[in-house]
């Protein structure tokens, strides 16, 4: 999941992610049933480099099991909960919802309740894993236009082909910088997230495409997807120093302007304060928020399987009171079309990369 930048500053900071300070020590994550996988998988006395590396592993394995299960005009929901639910069954949680963003929608697309739309043309398939709080952030792309098939017409099959070409460079532009990155670490040389950025923006720039300049990787820490440092998708001359931890790179890639804008509401929230509500319904709603999902993001999907209809009422209210923040689509601004590959990079104390999604 990607994070937007407003005017230079992150959207941490102007509010998309208020929340850490006003919730602390969030409650132990309740658990409900534990599967043989999920046993196998959830030792206990494991240590946060392992509860990260597992995070990783999952969404790998997860990512492995989808992919060839992804065809035009799979429904998104359907897609979605099977992600969902694979990656409970190999013992994590869904880290936010599933983004299933197609076409000029460069993220913050998951599927209502009662979505009907159907996969198509360019799809952005970005999803992670929380064990324990601790997360891993991947994305990767699809053309399904099918330009080998025979009945294609030519205008399909040059758009499959442009569609295509935007994977590989947003592909290129991430396998460069990781490159950069254990390249630099391991030799235990300086690394700033304005090379990162630099790297990626070359790479892109190559292939005769734009990155998108205003969303970036960024730093996850336990319990916060959006931490610490930004990974930004251009030169932006920072200075900041990539230091142990946690890192997703995202390069997004257009045929476009290379910007987006706000879309229509996502129906994706996150928790930005616990102050009670008026009515009982929403205070039920708020609790279980607070246990289930903590300070991680949430969709409404997930709360009216859990409530019914009536959690859409609650969440009005708690969008209202204050209690969430509900996330924007974000739509490139030429409604052009946009690609998008993801990693998450750990760097341990002793300066070893892994790339736990890979
Ligand atoms: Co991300």
């Amino acid at each position: 999941m990607t994070e937007k930048q407003y005017g230079g500053s992150t959207g941490r900071n102007s509010g998309e992610s208020l929340i850490k300070k006003s919730i602390q020590n969030p409650a132990p994550a309740q658990k409900t049933k534990t599967s043989k996988l999920e046993k196998e998988n959830l030792k206990s006395n494991q240590t946060d480099k392992e509860k990260i590396l597992l995070a990783g592993k999952i969404a790998k394995q997860t990512r492995e099991w989808i992919k060839p299960q992804i065809k035009k005009d799979t429904l998104l929901i359907e897609i979605a909960e099977k992600i969902e639910n694979k990656i409970i069954e190999l013992g994590g949680k869904p880290a936010f919802p599933v983004n299933l963003s197609i076409n000029e929608i460069a993220a913050h697309y998951t599927p209502s309740y009662d979505d009907k739309t159907l996969a198509h043309d360019l799809l952005k398939v970005d999803f992670g894993v929380n064990v324990d709080g601790w997360c891993s952030d991947q994305a990767f792309s699809l053309d399904l236009e099918n330009s080998g098939s025979q009945e294609a017409s030519e205008d399909l099959k040059k758009s499959s082909e442009e569609n295509k070409k935007l994977i590989q460079a947003s592909k290129d532009a991430l396998e460069n910088a990781i490159e950069l990155f254990s390249k630099k670490i391991e030799k235990k040389e300086i690394l700033t997230t304005g090379e990162i950025g630099r790297k990626i923006q070359e790479t892109i720039k190559s292939k005769g495409f734009l990155p998108v300049i205003n969303l970036s990787g960024h730093q996850i820490e336990q319990y916060n997807l959006h931490a610490g440092l930004t990974i930004p998708n251009i030169d932006n001359k920072s200075t900041e120093i990539i230091s142990p931890g946690s890192y997703a790179i995202e390069p997004f890639v257009t045929n476009g302007n290379g910007k987006i804008r706000d879309g229509k509401p996502s129906g994706i929230y996150m928790l930005t304060n616990s102050k009670t509500p008026r009515t009982p319904i929403a205070r039920e709603v708020l609790n279980y928020i607070s246990e289930e999902y903590q300070t991680l993001p949430f969709c409404s999907r997930w709360l009216v399987k859990k409530f019914n209809t009536k959690a859409l009422f609650a969440l009005k209210e708690l969008e209202t009171n204050g209690n969430i923040h509900q996330f924007s689509q974000l739509i490139e601004i030429s409604n052009s079309k946009v690609s998008q590959t993801e990693h998450t990079i750990f760097i341990d104390e002793n300066g070893e990369v892994v790339v736990t999604t890979e």
